[in-house]
C-alpha cells in the first residue's frame, strides 16, 4: 500500500501543479465590435480593457476586435450566444433579429428631444425591462452606451422630406428604420455596417444615416456629396455578455468587471458628443460634402412625415415603453 501511494506521488504532484497553473490562467473576454477604434464605442472598449486588466491585476484579459474584423453585425450576435465571444456592444437597432424588437423604441424618429431624457430612459424602467427580455436568450445586459443623434447623407441634397423619394437608403436591421425610410418615400436596404462604404462608393445604395463619428471614421463623407444635420433619430448601444460566462465568474471578478463597466459608461457618455463634434469639424475640413442644417420649417415637415410611426409601431416596441419615454420627456421639458 505504502509502495503504491509512493508510486502515485509524482502523478499527484503533477496534477497539483497543473491545477494551480490552471487557476492562474486569466479569464479571457473576447470583445468584438463593428466600428473604428477612434469612435465613442471603440474608445470605451479600450477604456474597459484598461480598467478590467489593471483592477483584476492580470486575472482578466480583454481581447478587442474592432472594425468587424472578427464578425459582422448579425454574426456577432450568434457568436455571443454560442460563446465564441463573451462581450459585444451592438447598436440598439440590432436586437430585432435577435427576437427583442422592443429595443427599436430607441429608433423612433424624434422621440428624444435631448440626451438627458435618453439616459433617464436607458437607466430606468425601460432599460431594465429590455435587459430582462435578453436573459431567456442566454444574454445579459450590463450597460447602455451613447453615440449620438443621426444625420442623413446622400448624393442628392436632402432638405425637404420629399427629397428622399426613390432613393435607396442603407439601414440597420430594424423595422422602425424600415418604416422611417418608407415614410420618406425612400427604398430601405438592410446592410451590415462593414459593407456600407463600398455600397455607397459603388452606388449599390444612394445614402445612409448615422451619427457623424461613424460617418467620418468609415470615410462615408468621401462618397457622399450631401449631409443634412437632421438629428432625426438616435443611435446608442447595449453592452451585453454571454450570460453563462458571466454567471460562472467568481463573485470577486464579477464585481471588478461591474465596476469597470460602470466607470467606462460614465467615460463613454462624457466623450460621445465631443467625438461627434470633432467628426463634424473634420468632415467640414475635408470639403468633400456639402453640409446643410434644416430650417425650422423643414424640420417640422420631417416631423410631420415621421411622427405617425410612433403610433404605428406601438405594438412592436411596446406602448408601455413609449408611454414611459413620453412621461420622462414631459417631465424633462417642464423643468426647462
Ligand atoms: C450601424 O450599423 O450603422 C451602426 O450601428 C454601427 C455601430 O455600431 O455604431
Amino acid at each position: 500500500m505504502r509502495r503504491h501511494l509512493f508510486g502515485l506521488l509524482p502523478l499527484l504532484l503533477v496534477s497539483a501543479f497543473c491545477s494551480s497553473a490552471q487557476a492562474a490562467d486569466p479569464v479571457v473576454i473576447r470583445f468584438s465590435h463593428v466600428v473604428a477604434s477612434n469612435t465613442p464605442k471603440g474608445k470605451a472598449a479600450e477604456k474597459f480593457k484598461e480598467l478590467a486588466e489593471s483592477r483584476s491585476q492580470g486575472q482578466v484579459k480583454v481581447e478587442l476586435y474592432p472594425n468587424s474584423q472578427l464578425y459582422k453585425d448579425r454574426e456577432e450576435m450568434e457568436a455571443l450566444q454560442l460563446g465564441a465571444v463573451q462581450m459585444l456592444a451592438p447598436s440598439l437597432s440590432k436586437f430585432g433579429p435577435f427576437g427583442v424588437r422592443e429595443f427599436e423604441v430607441f429608433d423612433l424618429p424624434f422621440i428624444f428631444p435631448d440626451k438627458s431624457m435618453l439616459y433617464a430612459t436607458m437607466d430606468g424602467e425601460v432599460g431594465n425591462r429590455l435587459f430582462r427580455k435578453l436573459e431567456p436568450k442566454g444574454v445579459k445586459g450590463l450597460a447602455f452606451w451613447d453615440n449620438g443623434f443621426k444625420q442623413m447623407s446622400a448624393n442628392r441634397p436632402l432638405h425637404e422630406a420629399t427629397d428622399f423619394k426613390g432613393l435607396k437608403m442603407r439601414i440597420q436591421s430594424s423595422k422602425v428604420l424600415e418604416a422611417q425610410m418608407k415614410a420618406l418615400g425612400a427604398n430601405p436596404q438592410v446592410m451590415a455596417f462593414s459593407e456600407v462604404y463600398s455600397a455607397l462608393q459603388q452606388g449599390v445604395v444612394d445614402g445612409t444615416e448615422n451619427p457623424l463619428s461613424n460617418i467620418y471614421t468609415q470615410k462615408m463623407h468621401e462618397v457622399q456629396k450631401h449631409l443634412t444635420l437632421s438629428n432625426h433619430g438616435y443611435l446608442g448601444y447595449a453592452v451585453i455578455v454571454n450570460k453563462k460566462f458571466w454567471d460562472d465568474l467568481t463573485p470577486n471578478i464579477r464585481e471588478i468587471l461591474e465596476k469597470a463597466i460602470k466607470e467606462t459608461t460614465t467615460y463613454e457618455r462624457d466623450i460621445a458628443q465631443q467625438e461627434n463634434d470633432n467628426a463634424l469639424a473634420k468632415i467640414t475640413a475635408a470639403g468633400t460634402t456639402t453640409i446643410y442644417t434644416l430650417t425650422s420649417q423643414q424640420h417640422e415637415s420631417w416631423k410631420q412625415a415621421l411622427l405617425p410611426i410612433q403610433t404605428e409601431f406601438q405594438n412592436v416596441v411596446g406602448k408601455d415603453n413609449i408611454d414611459a419615454i413620453n412621461k420622462l420627456v414631459k417631465k424633462g421639458t417642464s423643468k426647462k
